[in-house]
């Protein structure tokens, strides 16, 4: 079909690292363009596709391999082996797929890529293609590996604040743990400092955020990249009032409780629920779990608290039965639905980057407990910059203890200065909206992607 004429525009091939964390923010970026009669393709690996528990209508779905087809990560003998064979499996079985595509008549124009797979844009390149890159983190953080990329922050730091520009100044324990915690993953290091690599030639750069809020930052990077911001990527029938009627939410590899956490909160009074989440990877620590435990069952409230299957043998004995009056414990949950719950009062989060945008975009005051990666820097930002929560302070071991945890949920949820947080999580809640709003920041930049597809340049 001729483009601009047919059944559609243009044709992106998605390309997203296979963790949920990833794949949602792509999809439903994927999912706006669709919109603007964009055809995709979602390339997945052979072992993400035998676990999906929901499959979106909206993408065709074509497999790729990570050289591991029977148990993906797990099945790897380290992070380098798997890191390894995935660039070097995935780019040789994804030129098969855009070669068998172009022969089905069906070529595609542009691979939107996740930087964890830089690979991605030497494909799109030997393939003729044009190439986007989209950052599944925060402006802020992506800056901070640029300049680690570029020898401007040196490893190990040093305990004296960083300064870098459209940054607030930060201590050592505000940058991605992967940077002030010396050797703890190099491998996943390099992945993420690598991101960078391809920042000033890929044919644009994406990053899951809205202009205003992260303003300084978009506007000191723009002297080495010119990113486009394109969030946030809630899915539309929580935020986007042109994508009200569209119902599709996304790909999911965990199964949610969905009946039994609407149930559950139907019966609650409203802004009096704390929900409990860290997210598809974090691993929190035995001692941790108790603490949180122990937290949650002081603080006298009523929570739902998202424990993966993974997890749950850390939880207290029998702490689910005891609580049942007062909590909630499920292996996953439809996150957003929940966010979205009037009786919602207070998400205690991790603060990995979607989770982060979720609660700004719905309204939800934080109680910031940072895992990992970069969830240290959002938190950050959370507490010092947007105000919308406090961060947790862990003891000398590392670990955030029960008194403190039911310290931060009262300052959020009870005391006067939980008010200016409520403040400020319906003002950024109205901004969010307004970005993707029609004429908003990030719905203009995706109309200018979208035109420029179709008009390439010769
Ligand atoms: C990972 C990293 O850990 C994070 O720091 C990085 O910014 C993105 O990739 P993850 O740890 O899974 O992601 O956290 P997060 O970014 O918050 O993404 C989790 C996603 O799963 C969110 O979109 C959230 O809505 C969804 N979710 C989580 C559910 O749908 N149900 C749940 O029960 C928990």
């Amino acid at each position: 079909m001729e483009k601009g004429k047919g059944d559609y525009n243009a044709h992106c091939l998605i390309l997203p690292y296979p963790i949920q964390g990833h794949i949602n923010p792509m999809l439903q970026f994927a999912k706006r363009l669709r919109h603007r009669r964009v055809k995709i393709t979602l390339a997945v690996t052979k072992f993400l596709y035998s676990t999906m528990q929901e499959f979106p209508e909206f993408v065709s779905i074509e497999t790729i391999s990570d050289g591991f087809d029977e148990g993906g990560r797990a099945h790897a003998g380290s992070f380098e082996e798997y890191f390894e064979t995935f660039s070097r499996v995935g780019a040789e079985t994804l030129m098969k797929l855009l070669e068998r595509l172009k022969n089905l008549d069906c070529a595609v124009d542009c691979i939107i890529f996740d930087p964890f797979l830089s690979w991605g844009f030497d494909v799109a390149k030997k393939s003729g293609l044009l190439a986007a890159l989209f950052f599944t983190q925060s402006c802020a953080v992506d800056n901070i590996y640029y300049h680690v990329y570029k020898g401007e922050i040196k490893l190990p730091l040093s305990d004296d604040e960083i300064i870098i520009h459209g940054l607030p100044p930060l201590e050592p324990k505000d940058t991605p743990s992967l940077i002030y915690i010396p050797g703890s993953h190099p491998t996943a290091l390099k992945m993420l400092v690598n991101q960078v690599e391809h920042l000033g030639e890929a044919d644009w750069t994406f990053v899951n955020s809205f202009y205003e809020l992260e303003q300084e930052v978009i506007d000191s990077m723009a002297k080495f990249s010119h990113v486009k911001t394109i969030g946030p990527t809630i899915p539309s029938m929580f935020i986007d009032k042109q994508l009200q009627d569209d119902k599709e939410y996304g790909l999911s590899i965990f199964k949610p409780n969905t009946d039994a956490c609407k149930k559950w909160l139907e019966q609650q009074a409203p802004c009096s629920v704390i929900y409990v989440s860290f997210g598809s990877l974090s691993e929190v620590g035995p001692e941790q779990m108790e603490e949180l435990a122990k937290g949650l069952k002081a603080s006298n409230k009523y929570f739902l608290w998202v424990v993966r299957a993974s997890e749950e043998s850390k939880l207290p004995k029998n702490y689910a039965e005891e609580l049942s009056e007062k909590g909630l414990i499920v292996s996953w949950c439809p996150q957003l639905e929940v966010l979205a719950h009037e009786a919602l009062g207070c998400f205690i989060t991790h603060c990995g980057w979607n989770s982060t945008l979720e609660a700004l975009s719905l309204g939800v005051p934080m109680v910031a407990m940072p895992c990992w990666t970069d969830q240290s820097t959002n938190a950050k930002f959370v507490s010092d910059v947007w105000k919308t929560g406090i961060r947790t302070l862990p003891d000398e071991k590392g670990i955030v203890r029960d008194t403190e945890i039911v310290r931060c949920l009262e300052l959020v949820m009870d005391r006067e200065e939980g008010k200016e947080i409520q403040t400020n999580a319906i003002k950024w809640k109205k901004m969010a909206r307004e970005a993707v709003d029609k004429g908003g920041s990030s719905d203009t930049n995706i109309d200018e992607f979208v035109s420029a597809l179709m008009n390439p340049p010769i």
